[in-house]
């Protein structure tokens, strides 16, 4: 497993983005809960944030792609609107313990 950060740093209803190794992830709390996902857009491939660490849309209840607007579910990853509809962000396994966000990820399986 590998550490992401510490609880405290990923407050209610914000998102973060994170780099391990060459990989890029991005970790949203809602509803106490954390979700992580890979940070590549289904549509394109590409990076889904539009300034660091803004991965959500304006209500904060969906994930947004800066690219062409895709919406997905924060506990999903599902697209529910926009060009990769129906597709999905690929989640990472994650888990809260000793006060830190912690993640299972083959870094050079992902790389
Ligand atoms: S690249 Fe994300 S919506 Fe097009």
């Amino acid at each position: 497993m590998h550490r992401l950060c510490d609880s405290a740093s990923l407050p209610e209803g914000t998102s973060r983005g994170f780099t391990l190794g060459t990989v890029l992830l991005f970790a949203v709390r809602r509803h106490r809960q954390v979700h992580v996902y890979l940070n590549r857009c289904p549509h394109q491939q590409v990076a889904l944030e539009w300034e660091p660490d803004a991965f959500l849309d304006d209500s904060g209840s969906l994930i947004r792609c800066a690219r062409h607007g895709a919406l997905f579910l924060i506990e999903s990853g599902e697209c529910v609107a926009g060009p990769c509809s129906g597709e999905s962000l690929q989640s990472v396994p994650c888990e809260e313990r000793d006060g830190a966000v912690w993640v299972t990820l083959d870094i050079r399986r992902d790389s």
